[in-house]
């Protein structure tokens, strides 16, 4: 006979306890602590669960997931999503209020209908007259099939009877998990979410979250889901343009980015970024600097912008937005070392125009020529576009797809691309940060 034992576990925070006590020992909870009988590990002569046999598949006899890909209706969301969507994928959309997630995530109800596939909209949000108003406003279908439910139980169930292909929930605050459930707080936006995903994953339902970013934090963020979905979309705002970005993506590439503008009628994508970026760029000032920058997979042609001023304080400010602060300093002190820039006693501010974030290595050259430009006070003749990484001894490197950054460069008005060598290409071919310097002013 296995021997039969009593554990305590407390039902606050799962804390276990060999003996009963009044008061949890870890958070503190008074009469929490409830018994659980359990049935000691068997000896050798006891009886043992009947051995089921593993289940073990070969590649070629799973079905192939590439092909459930369906497509999303909207280019710049296939590109960020690596194709389109995916059945029994969840998806989680990220990002401020007001930035435009309902509005997106409508239309991309409206395309999915358009392809036959009945779309569910959770609407934990606005009343249903509100999205009603805004849906048809976008020109929305009106078979979307919509609900105030927000219980994550009785959705589940839902979603396990009618199996909808896609779902849209709006949002993961909104959902409780259980009965004397507050929504917004940390356990019923991960537990709701845990439910609706199983079920998705279940019926092969592409199942999309929306989750609201906070700076005040008064209710749990898309962090605390992050790590149970597929996909993790951030939308963002950049030179008044809306930013889609993969920050994770289990079944395509990260760090796509696809680029839209908030009209009257819902979001319109960008069709040119590089030309849409640089409108506002200041011309024949000193201290612009034009990258042809790799997004993801998308050549774009950016802003690069310094400030160089005399400093009040005896340790010079270097000031960084939408940059790496370390490349930067690698970037100065090269500038300062190989080429006897006098930056001693200087505040420098270096940033990427718009808002956006840069991690691309080949913004180097961009980042020195135009602390260089502000610094001598000459600004970088019109037309040119630069890129390469910047090694410690003033070398540039050269960079992940220069080919297509040099044909995107050739698309816009700064057709005169300088950077490291490329066989068979025609740009200014530079091999030291000096030679930069000397092509770019030549
Ligand atoms: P919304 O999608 O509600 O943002 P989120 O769901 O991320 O909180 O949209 C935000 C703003 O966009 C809202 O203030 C109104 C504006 N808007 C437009 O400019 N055009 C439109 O077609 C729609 C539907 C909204
Ligand atoms: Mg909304």
């Amino acid at each position: 006979m296995a021997k039969v034992s009593t554990t305590y576990i407390c039902n606050e925070c799962g804390t276990q306890s060999p003996v009963k006590m009044g008061k949890c020992p870890r958070c503190g909870a008074w009469g929490s602590m409830e018994a659980q009988v359990a049935q000691a590990a068997p000896g050798r002569t006891a009886a043992r669960r009947p051995v089921t046999p593993v289940v073990v598949e070969t590649l070629s006899s799973l079905a192939d997931t590439a092909a459930q890909r369906v497509g999303s209706g909207i280019a710049e969301v296939d590109r960020v999503l690596g194709g389109g969507w995916v059945a029994g994928a969840v998806t989680l959309l990220a990002g401020e209020p007001g930035i435009g997630k309902s509005t997106l995530l409508l239309q991309l109800a409206h395309e999915m209908l358009a392809q036959g596939h009945t779309t569910l909209y959770v609407a934990g949000e606005e009343s249903l007259s509100q999205v009603k108003m805004r849906a048809e406003r976008l020109g929305v279908a009106s078979r979307l099939e919509l609900t105030r439910e927000t219980d994550a139980r009785t959705l589940a169930e839902h979603f396990r009877a009618f199996r909808p292909p896609f779902i849209i929930v709006d949002s993961v605050q909104t959902l409780v998990a259980d009965d004397d459930g507050t929504p917004g707080t940390v356990t019923q936006v991960r537990d709701g979410t845990a439910l609706l995903t199983q079920a998705a994953k279940e019926v092969g339902s592409a199942l999309v979250l929306i989750g609201h970013v906070t700076k005040q934090g008064q209710v749990a963020g898309p962090k605390v889901v992050e790590h149970m979905v597929d996909t993790t979309l951030a939308l963002e705002s950049a030179s008044g343009f809306r930013v889609l970005r993969t920050m994770k993506n289990r079944f395509g590439p990260a760090g796509e980015m696809g680029v839209f503008e908030m009209t009257t009628g819902g979001m319109r994508p960008v069709s040119n970024p590089s030309e849409a970026f640089l409108a506002e760029r200041p011309r024949g000032v000193a201290g612009s600097a034009i990258v042809a920058a790799l997004e993801g997979q998308r050549p774009l042609l950016l802003e690069v912008q310094a400030l160089a001023a005399k400093s009040p304080y005896a340790s010079p400010r270097r000031t960084v937005q939408g940059l790496d602060p370390r490349r930067v300093d690698v970037v100065l002190a090269v500038l300062e070392r190989r080429l006897e820039l006098p930056l001693a006693g200087l505040d420098v501010y270096v940033n990427v125009a718009g808002g956006l974030r840069l991690t691309d290595p080949g913004t180097d050259l961009a980042v020195a020529l135009s602390v260089y430009s502000a610094v001598t006070n000459r600004p970088i003749p019109e037309g040119t576009a630069v890129v390469g990484e910047v090694g410690l001894a003033g070398e540039l490197r050269s960079v992940a797809q220069l080919e297509r950054r040099i044909q995107e460069a050739g698309r816009t008005e700064f057709p005169r691309l300088v950077g490291p060598p490329l066989a068979g290409s025609k740009h200014v071919t530079v091999r030291t940060l000096a030679e930069a310097i000397a092509a770019v002013w030549a």
